[in-house]
């Protein structure tokens, strides 16, 4: 059995090992930084899932007023398909919806192909958008 919970500071060492053990970091981004700039949002959509004590798996979820967005979900390879990450989309979708929120979204690495079958038998589709992005402050 797990449970699922906000993130807290304790858990940031074990957060960035299994980013680093699911592949989730790249050389040029920082995931402690990240992780704190999150925290301090203090909007409890930063979940993880935790068994025996351990911090097992992660989705860094938010709400920009417009739309609910899904970052960093990972899950321990020992625990993956054993519906842990299904759980914590779950448990975002009912946060978000709780907050008015209307439509979450999320990006995929192009190379990720797996993920996307994940996301897609949970109903999410292709936006068929271009994403573009401009780094504001250098880390
Ligand atoms: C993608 C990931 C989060 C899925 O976690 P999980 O806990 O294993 O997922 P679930 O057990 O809830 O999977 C539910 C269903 O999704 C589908 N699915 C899950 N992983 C899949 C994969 N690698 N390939 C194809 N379909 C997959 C299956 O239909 C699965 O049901 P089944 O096990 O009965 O066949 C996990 O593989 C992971 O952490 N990957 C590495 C990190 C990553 O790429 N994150 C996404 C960043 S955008």
């Amino acid at each position: 059995m797990f449970i699922i919970r906000p993130i807290e500071n304790k858990d940031v060492d074990t957060v960035v090992e299994l980013w680093e053990t699911c592949h989730l970091t790249r050389p040029w981004n920082h995931p402690e930084i990240d992780i704190f700039r999150k925290i301090q949002q203090k909007d409890d959509l930063f979940l993880v899932a935790e068994k025996d004590h351990m911090v097992i798996a992660t989705l860094m979820g938010g709400y920009d007023g417009h739309r609910g967005w899904i970052h960093y979900l990972a899950v321990q390879p020992k625990y993956q398909r054993l519906g842990i990450a299904t759980a914590l989309i779950q448990n975002i979708e009912k946060r978000l919806i709780a907050m008015g929120c209307p439509k979450v979204q999320l990006m995929v690495r192009a190379e990720n192909h797996a993920v996307i079958q994940f996301y897609e038998q949970l109903d999410f589709t292709d936006n068929k958008v271009t994403c573009l992005g401009k780094r504001l402050i250098p880390d």
